[in-house]
């Protein structure tokens, strides 16, 4: 398969949907490399998000964002870009993935985001009071910002990751 992909492939979605682990295993059955825009930022800042939000606060870590985006798709270069759960509700960053690259949102319910990232502490939009309720309701409102910034979309529940990563691959080498 490798070799066929010649564009950015990005992964949007929900927190929990699964974007770094399957983009992890869609780099490697595409033979590209995976840039984590997460963990570029947390590279570049030399500390991680949940800091950033707590000492710089959000707008900070959302300027940091864009400008992680707009490096990881300046050139064209294919690769398979995580993207943070958020990325979606800047316009400037929806139209430039659309743009810049074939983007796949990886879709997940209320219930599986949340059996995910529960114990987990690392999401700072969900650390005041982590719930149910407060993700479907975060997520309801995000939704039409997902599909509007994806060419396609793959159901993740009770999928595993190499199941998900495969479906993805398949779709990208009939596109990309
Ligand atoms: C965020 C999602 C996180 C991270 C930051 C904000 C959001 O990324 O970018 O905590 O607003 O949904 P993941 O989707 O990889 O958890």
């Amino acid at each position: 398969m490798s070799g066929k992909v010649r564009k950015p492939v990005t992964l949007v979605g929900f927190m929990g949907s699964g974007k770094t682990s399957v983009g992890r295993e869609l780099a490697r059955l595409l033979g590209l490399e995976q840039i984590d825009l997460d963990r570029e930022i947390e590279a570049r800042e030399g500390t991680t998000i949940n800091e950033i939000f707590r000492t710089r606060g959000e707008p900070y870590f959302r300027q940091r964002e864009s400008a992680a985006l707009e490096d990881a798709t300046a050139r064209g270069n294919p690769a398979v870009i995580c993207s943070g759960g958020g990325i979606v509700m800047d316009p400037r960053n929806a139209a430039l993935i659309k743009e810049r690259s074939v983007s796949v949102w990886l879709k997940a319910k209320p219930e599986t985001v949340y059996a995910r990232i529960r114990e987990e502490g690392t999401r700072p939009v969900l650390n005041d009071g982590m719930s149910l309720e407060k993700i479907t309701a975060l997520m309801e409102r995000r939704l039409p910002y997902y599909e509007a910034a994806s060419r396609f979309a793959v159901d993740t529940d009770g999928k595993s990751v190499d199941q998900i990563a495969r479906e993805i691959a398949e779709v990208l080498t009939g596109i990309a």
